[in-house]
């Protein structure tokens, strides 16, 4: 596929640092950055909107996305984020969405972060790396992120929620039939238990260099 630049895939489970090391990989790397669950966000909100049922068929939503449904603050909601995980269980919302994101890259290549970036949309990705945590470590993540304190009384109570909230979209992302979440065989893959985010961009830089520099 001719490119204008480099693309580089970034997947993994929900809350594994994933945005924050895609965004910042491509300011070093001075390449657009996508976040493609912004689109089945913004087909899952748009859903809801309309009082539909985000398992119902959402493929006229997705058809027909406009790039200010990407922009709505409310795209990060709980309850979004779990319509976004239906409708993105649905071949024909996929089918949509594709088209979409392979043209992003391809006047100057792209960063991409998602599900299914290295499996599936770009298959020939100049460089693909999963990113991952365990659950425990992604709950405590989206806690502070959210201002939570972990020296609340409610916390350990949220905290387990929120654990339970991130399995229950990992088995829902990965056990689909569709572009299920899964780490393609030439991934990289960074473990980010032990890790912080400068450490992994780090680590991300020092693989994107080598790759790139061989192309
Ligand atoms: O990365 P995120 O939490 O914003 O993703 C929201 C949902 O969209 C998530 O449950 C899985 C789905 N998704 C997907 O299926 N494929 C992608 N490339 C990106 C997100």
């Amino acid at each position: 596929m001719a490119r204008g630049g480099p693309v580089i895939a970034v997947d993994g489970p929900a809350a594994a640092g994933k945005g924050t090391l895609a965004r910042r990989l491509a300011e070093a790397l001075g390449l657009p950055y996508l976040d493609t669950g912004l689109l089945y966000r913004a087909v899952g909100r748009l859903a809801l909107d309309a009082g539909r049922d985000p398992a119902d068929p959402a493929q006229d939503i997705a058809q027909t996305l406009s790039p200010d449904a990407l922009r709505r603050p409310d795209l990060r909601a709980t309850e979004v984020a779990e319509a976004a995980s239906k409708v993105a269980a649905q071949p024909l919302v996929r089918a949509a969405l594709v088209e979409t994101q392979r043209r992003f890259a391809r006047e100057s290549g792209a960063v991409l972060d998602g599900r299914d970036i290295g499996t599936v949309i770009f298959p020939d990705a100049d460089l693909k790396l999963f990113i991952t945590a365990s659950p425990a470590t992604r709950a405590l993540r989206r806690f502070l992120q959210m201002g939570g304190d972990t020296t609340a009384p409610e916390a350990a109570q949220k905290l387990q929620e929120m654990e339970e909230a991130l399995r229950a979209r990992d088995a829902a992302d990965a056990g689909r039939e569709t572009a299920p979440l899964c780490i393609a065989s030439d991934a990289c893959v960074i473990e980010t238990d032990t890790l912080d985010a400068a450490s992994v961009l780090a680590e991300a830089l020092r693989l994107a260099r080598a790759r790139l520099a061989g192309t």
